[in-house]
C-alpha cells in the first residue's frame, strides 16, 4: 500500500524507511534506522526528485504509481549518484521510458558506471550551476555542491515554493516516524545527536566544501529544507543552519572535556576515571568518558566535533597504539578534525610508547594544541602520578577559561 506525505500542496514525500538495515555504508550502525527520500513534484509536467535505496523500492514505486495516478513521470532530477538515492534509475526509466533526465555532466559519466543500461542520449538534459528547469508554475534552479558528499553532487532549489532539495547535506540517520516535518518531533531531544553523527561521519571531512554550499545558499531565500535523509526543514531553519556552520569550520559546540580511553585490564580506565572527577571537582560540567573498545568509533567521532578539549588516554599494545585507540585517532585524521585542545595519558607495564605514537598522529592536526605535561603510567596509577593527573586537569581547566 502506498505511504506518501504532503511537503506542500503539489509536492509529495514518496520515500521509504529503513529500519532493518545492519550497517549503514556498511560501516555505522541505525539503531533509529534511516529513511530514503525522494520527492515528487506535480504541476503541468512531473518531476522526481532523486530515487531511493533498493532495500525499500516496492514501497518506493507504489508512493510513485499513486501520486502520478495514471499521469505520465516526465523528468527525474539526480542529485546524488550514491546507491543509496540512484539505485532505482534503471527500474524507473524501464517503468518510464519517455523520462527525461535532468543532471550534470558528472553524474551521467557515473550512470554509466554504476549501470550497464543503455540510456539514450536524447533522454538527458544536462544543467550547469545555475541553469533552470520550467516544470508549469514551478521553476527548479541547480546548485553544485562538489563533495558534499561526492564529486558530482549538486542540489536544487525550487524558487517558486523557495524550497532547497538539499541532497546529502542537512540530513539524518533516523527512520521518519509517522511526521515528516523536523518541528512536528523532538528533534534537539531525539535527533540531534543522529544528525551530527550522521554529518561528521559522512560529510566531516569536506567542511571547505560545506561552506562553499553555505554561502550559496545563504544567497538565495530558503523557506524549506528537503534533504535525502531524515526530517524536512520548514521553521527555525536558521538553528540548524548554526550546526552546520560549526561543524563544517570544526568549531566545537560546548566548551567540555571528552575523554576517549584504550584499557586492558581497566588499568587506564581508573586513570581516566580519576581524571574526570578531578576535572569535575574544578566545576568542569558535561564531562563525558568512552571506552573506545566499547563504542563504536562513528560515536565517539561524533562527539569529538562536538567538545572543545579531548583526552585520550591509551595503553601499550604491541609496541603500539591499543588497536582501538588507533583506529579511533585514524579515523579522526581522515575526518579532518581540527581545532582542538588535546591532552595525552599514555600507559605501559614495560616501555610505554603510545603516547609519543598518538602525539605523531594528532600534532597533524591543523590548528590543535597539546595541553600539559604527557602523563605516564607504569601499569597502575601511583601517588606520584595523581600529582601529576591533579596537575594536568589544573592545566586543562585553565585552557578553557
Ligand atoms: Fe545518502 Fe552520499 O548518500
Amino acid at each position: 500500500m502506498y505511504n506518501v506525505k504532503n511537503i506542500t500542496e503539489d509536492i509529495y514525500y514518496v520515500g521509504a524507511n529503513d529500519r532493518r538495515i545492519s550497517l549503514f555504508e556498511g560501516v555505522y550502525s541505525v539503531p533509529e534506522g534511516v529513511s530514503y527520500n525522494s520527492y515528487l513534484i506535480m504541476d503541468d509536467k512531473t518531476a522526481l526528485l532523486d530515487t531511493v535505496d533498493k532495500t525499500v523500492s516496492h514501497q518506493f514505486f507504489e508512493n510513485i504509481s499513486h501520486v502520478l495516478n495514471g499521469r505520465k513521470l516526465d523528468y527525474l532530477v539526480i542529485n546524488h549518484m550514491e546507491p543509496d538515492h540512484c539505485a532505482e534509475i534503471e527500474n524507473l526509466i524501464k517503468k518510464y521510458p519517455d523520462i527525461k533526465i535532468v543532471c550534470n555532466a558528472k553524474i551521467q559519466t557515473m550512470l554509466s558506471q554504476f549501470f550497464d543500461f543503455d540510456f539514450k542520449q536524447e533522454q538527458f538534459t544536462i544543467v550547469k550551476e545555475g541553469d533552470k528547469l520550467e516544470t508549469g508554475k514551478h521553476t527548479l534552479t541547480f546548485i553544485m555542491a562538489p563533495m558534499v558528499h561526492w564529486p558530482e553532487v549538486m542540489v536544487t532549489y525550487d524558487l517558486t515554493d523557495k524550497i532547497l532539495f538539499s541532497a546529502d547535506a542537512f540530513g539524518s540517520f533516523g527512520a521518519i516516524d509517522g511526521n515528516i516535518f523536523a518541528d512536528e518531533v523532538d528533534f534537539d531531544l531525539r535527533y540531534m545527536n543522529e544528525a551530527r553523527r550522521y554529518y561528521t561521519n559522512i560529510v566531516g571531512k569536506y567542511g571547505m566544501q560545506v561552506q562553499s554550499l553555505l554561502k550559496k545558499a545563504s544567497a538565495i531565500d530558503i523557506e524549506m529544507i528537503c534533504p535525502l535523509h531524515g526530517y524536512v526543514w520548514r521553521k527555525n531553519l536558521d538553528k540548524f543552519i548554526e550546526k552546520y556552520q560549526k561543524w563544517s569550520t570544526y568549531e566545537p559546540e560546548i566548551q567540555s572535556v571528552l575523554i576517549p580511553y584504550a584499557s586492558v585490564y581497566g588499568n587506564t580506565q581508573n586513570v581516566a576515571e580519576i581524571l574526570a572527577g578531578e576535572l569535575a571537582k574544578l566545576g568542569i560540567k558535561d564531562i563525558k568518558m568512552y571506552d573506545v573498545s566499547v563504542t563504536h568509533p562513528s560515536y565517539v567521532l561524533s562527539d569529538i566535533f562536538k567538545y572543545s578539549h579531548i583526552v585520550f588516554a591509551a595503553t601499550t599494545y604491541n609496541m603500539g597504539i591499543f588497536v582501538t585507540m588507533e583506529n579511533l585517532l585514524n579515523d579522526l585524521s581522515a575526518h579532518n578534525i581540527q581545532n582542538r585542545k588535546v591532552a595525552i595519558i599514555e600507559n605501559g607495564s614495560w616501555a610505554p610508547s603510545s603516547g609519543n605514537l598518538m602525539t605523531e598522529i594528532i600534532s597533524k592536526w591543523k590548528n590543535t594544541q597539546i595541553i600539559g605535561n604527557r602523563l605516564t603510567v607504569k601499569s597502575t596509577l601511583k601517588n606520584d602520578n595523581l600529582t601529576q593527573l591533579k596537575e594536568l586537569a589544573k592545566e586543562i581547566h585553565a585552557s578553557m577559561v
